[in-house]
């Protein structure tokens, strides 16, 4: 079930000065997180601290330097030269809310898109590379275009496990409107059919996880560009799949995102298909059922 590693391979050349400028990031996250930081609320339960902030200044500042005519697309604001022909898809800490909880699991994410040029500002281009650096574990996942994805510096790929029943997998759960999410019951039915479901809390690792072959698919509803951009190219490369929940293609504008093996995706496609018609849904006991059952097996 695990990936599957070869020898290393010349690194990445487009993206060469955006991974030292995502280690960077991440080494001044981790210096956050180790004195503790307080969060503010940006709504209902998502929060922001001061370090996505910083971090996200410092990769502007870099990025600029580094890729002067590039275009920056920012979770914490950050909107320029979006006309470009390359534009970068910034998440400077995915996983705030493990971050301010003090729980080891965020990353800087960084995905680059390339548009023809004439292309109007609102049209999707392709993705071109790819960082994501974890900086708990010093886990630096790269990818470009057509040469495969790394972990710092050693080819990765998805992993050979053919059906769910034998997968782990992972999702998430949006932090506003909460009360409007169908979730719990994509959880529910892929805990019952599957080894389990794992929420870390960053979208961004579960995808660089589908990659490396830790996980066998993620799917997640209303994300943003920040939040996949990098991942999906990582699971691209690697050899696995990201569509939408229906099987449709991915774009970077999309909102909902399913990445798996490639192996399983038939099955999960069809599983959303069903469960979506109100299919093949497998019942668990209610709180009160549970209650009663529970008495009745005191007396
Ligand atoms: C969040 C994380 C989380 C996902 C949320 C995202 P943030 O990003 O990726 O795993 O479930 O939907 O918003 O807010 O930590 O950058
Ligand atoms: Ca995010
Ligand atoms: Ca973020």
């Amino acid at each position: 079930m695990s990936s599957t590693e070869t020898p290393a391979v010349p690194s990445l050349t487009l993206a060469g000065p955006a991974t030292e400028i995502a280690r960077e990031a991440g080494a001044l996250l981790r210096s956050y997180f180790e004195h503790g930081v307080t969060a503010e609320y940006k709504g209902d339960v998502d929060l922001v601290t001061v370090a996505d902030r910083a971090s996200e200044k410092l990769i502007v500042e870099r990025l600029h330097a580094a890729y002067p005519t590039h275009g920056i697309y920012g979770e914490e604001g950050t909107r320029s030269h979006l006309e470009s022909e390359y534009r970068w898809y910034i998440d400077p800490l995915d996983g705030t809310t493990n971050f301010a909880h003090g729980f080891p699991i965020f990353c800087v994410s960084m995905g680059l898109e390339h548009r023809l040029p004439g292309l109007a500002p609102d049209a999707d281009g392709e993705l071109v590379a790819a960082v994501i650096y974890d900086p708990t574990r010093d886990d630096l996942f790269t990818a470009e275009a057509g040469k495969g994805a790394y972990i710092n510096g050693r080819r990765i790929h998805t992993s050979k496990t053919p059906s769910l029943a034998e997968s782990i997998t992972a999702t998430g759960f949006p932090s506003q409107k909460r009360h409007t999410s169908p979730n719990i019951h994509f959880y529910q039915q892929f805990t019952l059919r599957s080894h389990g479901v794992r929420r870390t809390g960053s979208a961004a690792m579960d995808l660089a996880y589908v990659a490396m072959g830790r996980l066998e698919g993620f799917w997640e509803f209303n994300l943003n560009p920040w939040d996949t951009a990098a991942g999906v190219l990582l699971v691209r490369e690697a050899g696995g799949t990201v569509t939408h929940m229906d099987g449709s293609p991915f774009t970077l504008d999309s909102r909902e995102v399913l990445a798996t093996n490639g192996l399983i995706q038939h099955e999960l496609v069809t599983l959303f298909k069903n469960m979506f018609a109100g299919r093949d849904l497998t019942p668990i006991p209610t709180p009160a059922e549970f209650a009663a059952m529970r008495a009745a097996a005191k007396k």
